[in-house]
Order: C-alpha cells, then structure tokens, then sequence
C-alpha cells in the first residue's frame, strides 16, 4: 500500500471518528441534556396569606424584582418603576462575571402566562425553562434550588398577581461553551416540605435565598468564591459615574467584621432605608452609591434580619480588613454641592436611627468638608444621650466613637461607607433632636 493511500485512509477514519465525536455528542447534548428531571405537577395556592409571603420574598428576600425590573442605582432608594415592575431587560454581561451577555426575563403574567405553576418552580430550581434552555447562574436558581416548597409555590402565586406588561427583549448571547456547560450543570431538585425552624437555620436559609454570600465573598485565584473567605466581603464593584465600592465583612471578626456590631445595630443599618426621606433625589457624580438592595432588605421584618445576625455570628471570623469605597481611578471628584436634601422628615425617624447609623451621622457631622453646617457639638453630645440612655451597650460603642480623634476627609471618605446619606440626612437628623 502506497504511503499516500494510508495518510488518506488515516485521515478519513480519523475524520469519522471526529464526525462520530461531534454528532454523538450533538446527540448526547440534544437528547440528554440537560437532566433535571421531570417537571413537577404543582399547583399555586391562591389565598391572600400565600401570596402576601410570595410578595415578601420576592420583594424583600430573594430580589428577584431587583434584577427583573430595569431601575437606576444613581436615584436614592433605587425605587423600582411601577409601569415595568417584574417586566426584566436588565442586562448582565462581563462586569457582573457573565461570559457574554444574559438579559432578566419578563415575569409578569406576558413574560410567564404560558407556564404551568410546576414550570416556573422547575425553572427556578433547575435553571431549565420550558424550551429546555438553562438560564445563565447569574439568576440563582442553584440557590434557590434549596427554598422549601411552599416558598416558591408563594413565589408563583405572587408573580401571578403583577401587572402584565409586553416586551420583546433580545435573546441572550453567551460565549460558545457556555451552554453546554450549563446544560451539564443542571440537576433535579429535591424539594423540602418547609422552611427550617431554628432561629440560625432560618436565618441561614433567608441569606441563602438573599444572595448575601455571593456578594459578601470574594473571589479566589481560580475565580471562585473563596471557601476560606467566606462572608469576609472585599467583593468590588466600580459603579459607572460614581465611585468604586466593596462589601464588608459579615463575619463575627471583632475588629474587621460585625464582631462589635449588636443585634439592634445590625437591624438598625437596614431600618434605616425605610422611609428614606430622599428617596427618589439623585446622588451626584462621584458619590458612592452601592449595589445592596438595601431599600428592598430593609422591608424584611427585624425578626428576619435577626434571623441573619444570629447566623452570621455563628459564621468563623474571616480576618480581613475592608475599605468600602474608594474614588474609582480617572474616575469623577464628588460633586458634594449637589448632594440631595430631604424635603421633610417622616415622623419618628430620627428615633428609628440606631447606634450604627448614628455613629455615621455623628461621623459625618464632625468630618470637614462634607457637612453643609458646622457641626453642634451640644447635639452631637446630645445623641450621645439619647442613645446612652435607651440602649447601654450602645451608647457605650457610640460614646467611644465620638472620643475618637476627628478623621481627616480622606480618611473618612475612604472609611465610610454612607458619606452619600449623610450630608443631608445628618443635618434634618442632628436638627430633629431637641437640644437638651
Ligand atoms: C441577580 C439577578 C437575578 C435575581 C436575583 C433573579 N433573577 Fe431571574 N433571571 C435573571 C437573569 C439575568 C435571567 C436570564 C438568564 C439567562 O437568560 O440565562 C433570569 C431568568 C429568569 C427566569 C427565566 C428562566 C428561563 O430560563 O427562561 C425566571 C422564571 C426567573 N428568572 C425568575 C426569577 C425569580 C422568581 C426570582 C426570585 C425568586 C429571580 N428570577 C431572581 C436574573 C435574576
Ligand atoms: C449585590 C451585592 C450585595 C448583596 C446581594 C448583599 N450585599 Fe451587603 N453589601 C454590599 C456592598 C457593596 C456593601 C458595602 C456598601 C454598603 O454599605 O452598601 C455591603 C454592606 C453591607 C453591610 C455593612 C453595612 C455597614 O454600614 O457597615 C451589611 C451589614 C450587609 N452588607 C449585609 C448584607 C446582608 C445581610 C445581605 C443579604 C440579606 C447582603 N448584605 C447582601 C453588597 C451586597
């Protein structure tokens, strides 16, 4: 047999062999993937009491109308437009770690009406929708894969409720691989009959559906979360116009995390964006402005919040020292003549402030530069009371921080988060106080 007979019979068997590779694993991709078994025959309750808890945690909870509903992270209280509430088109591409580009769906009743109460629950704990295409891991469903039934079928109850609003969003379009990767990561879920009960697995639970670790947990040297930094925050973002921001430490570390933070303090930090009397003003360029849901979390109750701080303190303290935002290099200088300025105070609200908050609004009273009127001493002493007298260990942490040597503006930019709140808030806070 010639030599040039063999290279060609090599060649063609070796072409069949990778035709016979490519169409088996065509094949094996059409035929059996992805595996998530079959799409459970559930039905959605639809009495008040379900779709009340649906809209908490859709709402509240599991930010799904967060990332479904196009809205401005440079408006104070990032509020979400009733006309697309749940109507999606928010696009995640390179920045938020998506290889190419995903787009939120539409989940009012245009975007899902087609779909049984079981295909939307298999969706959102499988990832498979019902053209068996898997939805990029931006949208959690390998988190919410462990809500217990009743949550999610409350979750659909909810949905089934929003207002139907029609669009036509693009398709996504993600890198080649992509999907065939997802498609191998797609699983059949098994449902728990209810939410767990102890006040830490409850609270375990409600973080996991809220995504806090997957914010609060930076990425290791392959990309991944870090197993051993867990909840250790330093996770950055550079929001476009603003400044660049990291998330904090949730461990129990004393001196890095929320160690020292107490229960009220911690429920007082979301307390805070209830009734944001600037909410719907725009921050200025260069201000820090965050990417927590703060508005939507802080519609938790403060038994739920409670919940997360009881097991984030049983969390292994992670060492690691955070600074929160910092001006994004080549970035826009705060415009902090611009900052918003609250029209008028709802009732009670300077009593809702907490320790944390306050030890911020007495921060920012005392940080030059950043405060529109000279500080009152008298006042910020006169906080220091207040909360001294209603909550001891409090005013302890509160006292000691008003002991501290005053930071300069730089420190203080870099230390503080809430500089953003501040400058106005402060000021209605500090006057709202009656001078004793
Ligand atoms: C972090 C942002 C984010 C959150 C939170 C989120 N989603 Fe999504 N969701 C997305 C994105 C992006 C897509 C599109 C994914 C894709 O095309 O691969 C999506 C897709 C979907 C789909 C369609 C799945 C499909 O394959 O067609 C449904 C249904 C859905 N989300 C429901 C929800 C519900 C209900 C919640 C809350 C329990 C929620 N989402 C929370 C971002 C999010
Ligand atoms: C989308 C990302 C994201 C998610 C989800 C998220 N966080 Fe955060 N978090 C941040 C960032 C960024 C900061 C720092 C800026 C700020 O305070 O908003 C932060 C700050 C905090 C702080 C510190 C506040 C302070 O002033 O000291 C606490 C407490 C916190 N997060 C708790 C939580 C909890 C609890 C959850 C889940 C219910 C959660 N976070 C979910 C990004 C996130």
């Amino acid at each position: 047999m010639s030599r040039v007979r063999t290279v060609v019979r090599v060649t063609a068997g070796l072409m069949l062999t990778v035709m016979g590779a490519a169409s088996a694993a065509a094949w094996y991709v059409r035929e059996h993937l992805p595996q998530a078994g079959p799409v459970p025959d559930l039905v959605a309750p639809t009495d008040p009491a379900t779709v009340e808890r649906g809209r908490y945690l859709t709402q509240h909870v599991a930010g799904c109308l967060v990332c479904h509903t196009p809205h401005d992270l440079g408006v104070v209280g990032q509020p979400l437009p009733r006309d697309h509430l749940g109507a999606g088109g928010v696009p995640f591409g390179r920045e938020e770690a998506v290889p190419g580009l995903v787009i939120s769906t539409n989940l009012t009743p245009e975007g899902l009406g087609g779909w049984s109460d079981g295909a939307i629950v298999y969706a959102l704990t499988t990832g498979v929708n019902p053209s068996r295409e898997v939805a990029h891991t931006i949208m959690p469903w390998t988190r919410y894969r462990s809500m217990a039934r009743p949550d999610l079928l409350a979750i659909v109850a909810y949905l089934r409720t929003l207002e139907p609003i029609p669009t036509a969003h693009p398709s996504r379009a993600l890198d080649p691989g992509v999907t065939l990767s997802l498609n191998l990561m797609a699983e059949e879920a098994t449902l728990a009959a209810e939410a767990p009960r102890g006040e830490v697995e409850y609270g375990a639970y409600l973080a996991l559906i809220a995504g806090c670790e997957d914010c609060h947990t930076p990425a290791g040297p392959d990309g991944r979360a870090d197993p051993a930094m867990r909840y250790g925050g330093g996770n950055e973002w550079d929001v476009p116009g603003h400044a660049r921001i990291r998330s904090t430490n949730l461990t129990p570390d004393e001196a890095t995390g929320i160690g020292a933070l107490t229960r009220g303090a911690f429920i007082g930090l979301f307390q805070q964006h209830r009734d944001d009397p600037l909410v719907g003003q725009r921050w200025p360029d260069g201000v820090p402005v965050t990417v927590m849901p703060w508005p939507a979390y802080s519609g938790m109750t403060d038994a739920d919040l409670g919940a997360i701080y009881a097991f984030l303190r049983t969390l292994p303290p992670v060492v690691n020292r955070v600074v929160v935002m910092e001006p994004t290099p080549g970035g826009p200088e705060p415009d902090l003549a611009n900052m918003p300025k609250p029209p008028r105070l709802p009732d009670g609200y300077a009593d809702r402030m907490t320790v944390g908050a306050l030890c911020d609004e007495v921060d920012a009273a005392r940080a030059p530069g950043l405060f529109t009127e000279p500080a009152d001493p008298a006042l910020v002493a006169a906080i220091a009371q207040r909360v001294a007298d209603r909550d001891a260990p409090d005013g302890a942490v509160l006292a000691a921080r008003l002991a501290d040597p005053l930071p300069d503006r730089a420190t203080w930019l870099r230390e503080n988060v809430r500089l953003h709140g501040l400058a106005g808030r402060c000021a209605a806070v500090l006057s709202a106080i009656p001078p004793e």
